[in-house]
């Protein structure tokens, strides 16, 4: 058993029962998911999955290796050489696949909101009624697509030439996800690299397997040929490197650290295989005095604590005009310490969940207090939670004052519930503090003045810019960032465009 990992879960009083098929799966043994079923790992090697809510053995995960990753890339290409899912299926067909799948998510919010409430302690209604919904959307937005992939003609020489450009599937594509939002960063990649005519292998993350393997299953039940849609579960520098180091993987897309984003670039270097990637940030959220303040403390708070912290778009730069400073920082602290905490499957209605590991407490506990000591105020939170929670990785809200722009907590990415507060007082100073950024994932504006809202929209380095909003994301509307957040955009059309290719067809009369 895993360092960290106590004695295995049971049911416990006060949760939602588990729905019969979560028993079945968590009763399952190890398997990964390859050619339209699951099957063992040749070596039979494992890893202990636990619920952060409690710390507890929830399930035993397999672990593959390259052995294991080579024979699902062998049946993804088997798959996509046979044509079964492009030439061989009427787009129409292939939509109807999507769709189905889309229908077959939603039939099954139940059980993939408690696989991820498990897993990773997100609160069930919130996955259930948020995720589930959004990872459908998702497949039904891109089932649109396969019927659309039109090409152009090129009028270059009228009279003697034919010229005209098709997409193409890029061929086999590993798709490597977090832990953070499990069910939804899949669908986030797999539904348009699916539109598009790829067969895939999906690496989720080690911490929370379980939603990816029931996604394969019902796959096959919407009618996807084998091999289409693998899965393979393990750590990252097993599974996901072999993934990455393979040469019959055509792209990699990646979500997570910057880290692990920059030895993927580097292994691809020896085959040029394409790459996109959605990492980290540190977005900045800017209020200025003619905001709708009420609504601007709600919204620079969820901004942070939203899935406790762990997204990759939270606000945790938050630049507070000076003239509203101190009254906005007072409401946000009340908001803050009134935020409740429970487990993941609580029957009782609550904010917060924990965070992933006891590996990522106490990371962020160790960034609190680097900024304690470099002179930050913990204005409040900061600590680990005790009482009837303690033995999960649950952490207080915590709001810091008194930092400054150079301090670790204003510049790295935490991935925790903490905010830095910091006062400004013009629009050119907030705009170049909220530019000193080595990310540019996302960023907020709230204002009421029309000209204040376009300057900042225009001039923050950000590939989401959000105005008197926060964290809003929709399957049509492109994401992803600038600088060191990532390369390419998911979602809308961008995403057909990252997986696929473009061929230009010059045909001569004579
Ligand atoms: P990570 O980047 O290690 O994990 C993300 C995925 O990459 C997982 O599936 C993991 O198994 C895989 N992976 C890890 N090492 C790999 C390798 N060498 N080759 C191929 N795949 C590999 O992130 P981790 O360690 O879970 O979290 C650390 C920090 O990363 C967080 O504190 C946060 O700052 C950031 N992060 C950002 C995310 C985002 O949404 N942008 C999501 C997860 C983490
Ligand atoms: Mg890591």
């Amino acid at each position: 058993m895993s360092a960290g990992i106590t004695g295995r879960q049971g049911p416990i009083a006060g949760h939602i029962p588990f729905h019969p098929e979560v028993e079945r799966l968590l009763a399952s043994p190890p398997t990964v998911f390859i050619d339209g079923q699951r099957v063992q790992t040749r070596t039979g090697s494992t890893a202990d999955v636990a619920d952060p809510s409690s710390g507890q053995l929830l399930w035993v995960a397999a672990e593959a290796d390259a052995d294991d990753v080579d024979v699902a890339v062998r049946a993804a290409r088997v798959a996509f050489q046979s044509g079964a899912w492009t030439v061989h299926m009427k787009p129409a067909d292939r939509q109807r696949c999507l769709w189905r799948l889309a229908e077959l998510i939603e039939r099954d919010a139940e059980i993939f909101g408690q696989l991820d409430a498990l897993d990773c302690g997100r609160p069930y209604a919130t996955v259930a009624g948020g995720d589930v919904p959004a990872s459908a959307e998702h497949f039904a937005y891109y089932a649109g697509w396969v019927t659309k992939l039109t090409g152009r003609t090129y009028p270059v020489d009228p009279e003697g030439m034919h010229v005209y450009s098709v997409r193409e599937p890029i061929g086999v594509v590993g798709l490597i996800t977090p832990w953070n939002y499990p069910l939804l960063m899949a669908s986030w990649k797999l539904a348009p690299a699916l539109a598009a005519g790829n067969c895939v292998v999906l690496k989720p993350a080690e911490q929370t397997p379980l939603s990816a393997l029931h996604l394969a299953d019902l796959a096959m039940e919407a009618g996807f040929p084998p091999g289409v849609f693998n899965v393979v579960t393990g750590n990252g520098s097993l599974t996901g490197a072999a993934l990455v180091a393979h040469r019959g993987v055509d792209k990699i897309g990646f979500t997570g650290s910057v880290e692990v984003a920059q030895s993927i670039v580097a292994a691809s270097a020896i085959d040029l295989k394409r790459v996109s990637l959605e990492l980290g940030g540190k977005s900045p959220n800017i209020v200025f005095p003619d905001a709708d303040l009420e609504r601007a403390v709600e919204g620079a708070l969820w901004a942070t604590v939203g899935n406790s912290g762990q997204s990759c778009t939270a606000g945790t730069r938050l630049y507070v005009h000076s003239r509203i400073y101190d009254d906005f920082v007072s409401s946000l602290i009340a908001k803050a310490s009134a935020l409740t905490h429970g487990a993941g499957m609580a029957s009782v209605d609550h904010d917060l969940g924990p965070l992933i590991t006891s590996t990522q407490l106490d990371r962020v506990l160790g960034w609190i207090d680097s900024a304690a000591s470099s002179g930050a105020t913990i204005a409040q939170g900061g600590h680990q939670l005790g009482g009837p929670l303690a033995d999960g990785y649950f952490i207080e809200p915590t709001v810091l004052t008194d930092v400054t722009d150079d301090l670790e907590v204003v510049r790295e990415e935490i991935f925790g519930p903490v905010v830095a507060v910091m006062p400004f007082t013009d629009v050119d100073e907030v705009i170049a503090r909220a530019n000193d950024s080595r990310f540019g994932l996302a960023a907020g504006v709230w204002s009421t003045n029309l000209a204040t809202v376009h300057e900042v929209a225009s001039k923050v380095q950000a590939g989401t810019i959000w105005v008197n909003t926060w964290g809003l994301t929709a399957a049509a509307v492109p994401f992803g960032g600038m600088k060191q957040s990532g390369h390419g955009r998911e979602m809308g059309e961008d995403a057909i465009d990252l997986y696929s290719e473009t061929k230009s067809v010059w045909m001569g009369w004579t």
